[in-house]
């Protein structure tokens, strides 16, 4: 179920890839379903290729390409830390919510290449987290990020989406880690909610692949 909830976040990273034209190349890291590779494929004409582990999130990727003619979108089921892309061959990767898998990225990106990195701020959510758990943490900032290419931009998306059924609600939690380790009482909570308001609030990192000289 797409209602568009994180279509910001989409347009902001097809703004960032926006000036690589037919011929480009993508990589989308953790594509899950394809939300973004899709977009992508849609709004840039470059070759985009979304790699996950999740057999059934590549079929769905896939199935949304197949019925709209995408032919410069495709999914593949993979790991993101061992690529089957050659040095230097990929213009740009995005890493949407997704583990950042630093050595690999750089291995793959052409020396002018970009990464662009999505992940969630401190606020991310915290209104569907206060609605479920007892207890309520803020999100710490991530481990994993780049530690030798080049942060060029940061931009910071921050916005109030409204749900109003309990299964807009219940599609945007399988959405989130959080849906693998929430006990059977708060699962409880979160089935009786009919609507929510709730923040999203986004990093946005775009790193430059070093230059070797
Ligand atoms: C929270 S989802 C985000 C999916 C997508 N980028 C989005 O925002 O809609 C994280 C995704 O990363 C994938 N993932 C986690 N570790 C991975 C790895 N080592 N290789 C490939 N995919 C991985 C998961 O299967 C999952 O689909």
């Amino acid at each position: 179920m797409n209602l568009g909830h994180y279509k910001p976040i989409s347009d902001k990273v097809c703004e960032l890839l926006s000036d690589l034209k037919e011929g480009g190349f993508i990589i989308d890291a953790g594509c899950g379903e394809g939300y973004y590779t899709n977009n992508i494929a849609r709004q840039t004409r470059a070759q985009a290729y979304g790699f996950d582990l999740s057999k059934e999130a590549i079929i769905s990727a896939s199935k949304v390409a197949k019925r709209e003619g995408l032919a410069n979108s495709r999914f593949f089921v993979g790991g993101i830390y061992n690529l089957p892309v050659c040095d230097s061959g990929a213009d740009a990767i995005v890493n949407i919510f997704a583990p950042c898998a630093e050595d690999e990225f750089s291995r793959i990106l052409k020396a002018s290449g970009r990464l662009i990195i999505v992940a969630a701020g401190e606020n991310h959510l915290y209104g569907l987290k206060r609605a479920i758990y007892d207890e309520v943490h803020r999100n710490a900032e991530r481990a994993d990020m780049p530690k030798n290419m080049k942060l060029e931009r940061a931009h910071k998306l921050s916005y109030t989406i409204f749900l109003q059924s309990a299964e807009e609600i219940q599609s945007l939690f399988s959405m989130t880690p959080y849906s693998y380790r929430t006990s059977e009482k708060d699962m409880k909570k979160l089935y009786s909610l009919t609507s929510l308001e709730t923040e999203v609030e986004v990093d946005i990192f775009v790193y430059r692949k070093e230059m070797t000289l």
